[in-house]
């Protein structure tokens, strides 16, 4: 009997984003979201099923995770037991790539490789779909971690219909042949969750229902532009979509606002990069970091430009696969 499983997930960043929920409980977004998943960052972990052991445990590169992250996914262990009909506690170790906590995707890779693991070592029989409506329910942003290159998570209206699939077109070498370079000004773990900033944007940012009409539209725009094989015109969008959705947080009581003066810094420098005729658009989620998209060919140039001298921490990425279960593990 196989009792740990493995898997492999990348992390993902959003060019049009998910931001505010419609249903906590289930994690149904406000808006669909589109994606690229990129090969720089990913989390493997593995699930081992322990039935002696009375509580779960879960490590994070080797140590003990925080309560609070220990409570996150033993709870999301609750709901892949409850699907499997299962009592048995597990043992998660995590070995993750990516930063955590500081806006750049760790909560997407984390909860689609626990996603692949768990549904693998508890027997539940997942087709993509599936495991990306799973994975939604740990982290939303998770759902399109399940699947490589460019990715489109379906707002839905129900758990059944809230799950990313694949769009074809960002392929490396592909028509688009997109890629990234991430500036990380600040691997800190952020001051404010995105779960907690999603809630307080929704409950009292007057924007926010302008956002969630406008975000929709976007993602439509965009899937147009992908077709077209139009980099630029997915860039000028993605762009302005990040900014609509810091402006939506602006607008909370209390505000979030994640970007710092270095932040800026940047937003300043890619306009200047494409002011000089080096195609480029700059995206932000929750924290001071910044991902600007290229085609791939441009990317040494940015990432050189970015890197202001080698002062900067510049991390450069191409599209990356989805998920990979590895279910070998037998005891
Ligand atoms: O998946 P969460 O709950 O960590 O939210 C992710 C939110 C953003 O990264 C800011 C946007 C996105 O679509 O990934």
């Amino acid at each position: 009997m196989t009792n740990s499983a493995t898997a492999v997930a990348h992390a993902n960043i959003a060019l049009a984003k998910y931001w505010g929920k419609r249903d906590e409980a289930l994690a149904l977004p406000a808006t669909s979201s589109l994606s690229l998943t990129l090969d720089a960052f990913h989390a493997t972990t593995t699930v081992t099923l322990d039935p002696a052991a009375d509580a779960d445990t879960a490590t994070l590169d080797g140590r003990p995770m925080s309560d609070g992250e220990l409570a996150r996914v033993s709870r999301f262990l609750d709901l892949v037991r409850s699907l499997a009909g299962s009592s048995a506690r597990a043992a998660v170790d995590s070995v993750s790539t990516v930063p955590t906590g500081a806006g750049l995707a760790s909560s997407a890779s984390g909860f689609a490789a626990l996603a692949g693991a768990a549904a693998a070592v508890y027997g539940l029989d997942l087709d993509a779909r599936g495991l990306s409506r799973l994975a939604r329910r740990g982290s939303g942003s998770a759902s399109r971690s399940v699947f490589g290159g460019l990715v489109v998570w379906h707002a839905g209206t129900d758990d059944a219909t809230s799950y990313a699939e694949p769009v074809p077109g960002g392929e490396p070498g592909g028509p688009l042949d997109p890629a990234m370079a991430v500036v990380v000004l600040d691997a800190g773990r952020k001051a404010v969750s995105s779960r907690e900033a999603m809630r307080r944007t929704v409950e009292t940012s007057p924007f926010f229902p302008a956002w969630a009409e406008a975000t929709e539209r976007d993602v439509a725009l965009m899937l147009d532009a992908v077709r077209a094989g139009d980099l630029a015109a997915l860039g000028e969008l993605a762009e302005s979509n990040a900014l609509r959705m810091h402006a939506t947080m602006l607008g909370a009581r209390p505000p979030v606002r994640y970007w710092t003066a270095h932040t800026v810094a940047v937003l300043d420098q890619v306009q200047a990069l494409r002011a000089d005729g080096l195609p480029c658009w700059a995206t932000i989620d929750a924290g001071p970091n910044v991902k600007v998209l290229c085609a791939a060919p441009d990317l040494p140039a940015l990432a050189d430009a970015l890197s202001d001298g080698g002062t900067r921490r510049v991390v450069t990425a191409r599209p990356g696969p989805g998920l990979r279960v590895d279910a070998g593990g037998a005891s």
